[in-house]
């Protein structure tokens, strides 16, 4: 069997982290050395995912964990805040990331995208790692030459800290490459309470929904003469993105430079 490739995971002991850790320990391919999360620190990072302990302790320090458990590869499920901080210890490590933590400005990928050159490492930064919600996207672009009337309704569990999501931003963004643009709704359509219309993103309407249930949902609605069109993606466990987390873990070290989406490492 070939080497197995070996996997740091930051935030270990968040929803994400903890499923990382599981589907790592559970991949045959993979080997976990290293599990940071600043919250709590010492336990066995697979008896906080809920397994039989496997040796790896978390730990409260990035820089010395990748010094001391010599990774290939980081999967960073973090917050906001810190994300960029970890993505330039990784690479200066020469540590790929793989990156799902959400909020990333395009600033933030030009900083990124110059690092890759910088320290000669691949980064994978993937706003929504569940194949479904990959193809909801794709589908979506080609319906909005049709249908270039379109409003994305984004729904999430109430502890998600940023807004809209990436995955909305990213299908925005997706549309806006394909559709003519166009201004929609009245041009003298009046908000009596602010917001109420969502967000706007050239021209189109971005919806956030907050509420305890949820896990990561999204609808992109078009409308037509006469009809309208619904394409929907639901991720109802935490488990939906871990094929895709274990796929680009896989496959970030032959990639080249900052990959930002998984559609483009495995579509
Ligand atoms: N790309 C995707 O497919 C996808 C899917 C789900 C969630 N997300 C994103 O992943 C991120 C994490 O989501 P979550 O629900 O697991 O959040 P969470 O709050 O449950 O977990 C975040 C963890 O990061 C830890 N943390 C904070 N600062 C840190 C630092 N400097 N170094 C290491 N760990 C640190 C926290 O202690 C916590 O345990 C969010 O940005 C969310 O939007 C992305």
């Amino acid at each position: 069997m070939s080497k197995k490739i070996r996997v740091l995971v930051n935030g270990a002991r968040g929803r994400m982290g903890k499923e990382v850790v599981k589907a790592i320990l559970n991949d045959p391919t993979l080997e976990l050395v290293g599990a940071v999360d600043p919250a709590g620190t010492e336990e066995d990072a697979a008896v906080v995912a809920g397994l039989p302990a496997c040796g790896v302790l978390l730990t409260g320090d990035l820089s010395d964990t990748i010094e001391a458990s010599n990774p290939e590869v980081m999967v960073d499920f973090t917050i906001p805040q810190s994300v960029m901080g970890n993505i330039r210890i990784a690479l200066q490590h020469k540590v790929s990331p793989v990156v799902g933590t959400t909020g990333l400005s395009e600033q933030d990928l030009q900083e990124i995208r110059e690092w890759t050159a910088s320290y000669e490492t691949s980064c994978l930064i993937a706003p929504n790692f569940a194949i479904g919600a990959l193809l909801m996207m794709r589908f979506a672009r080609e319906a909005s030459r049709f249908f270039p009337h379109v409003e994305i309704m984004e729904y999430h569990h109430d502890q998600k800290l940023d807004a809209p999501s990436g995955t909305a931003i990213k299908t925005a963004e997706a549309i806006q490459e394909e559709r003519q643009k166009i201004n929609q709704g009245h041009p003298d359509e009046e908000e009596i309470i602010a917001g109420s219309r969502g967000g706007e993103f050239e021209g189109m309407r971005i919806h956030s929904i907050r509420l305890p249930g949820l896990v990561a949902h999204q609808e992109v609605l078009f409308g037509g003469l006469g009809q309208t069109l619904t394409i929907r993606h639901d991720s109802i466990t935490r488990e939906s993105f871990m094929p895709g987390v274990i796929e680009a873990v896989q496959r970030i070290r032959s990639a080249k430079g900052l990959v930002y989406g998984l559609d483009k490492l495995i579509f």
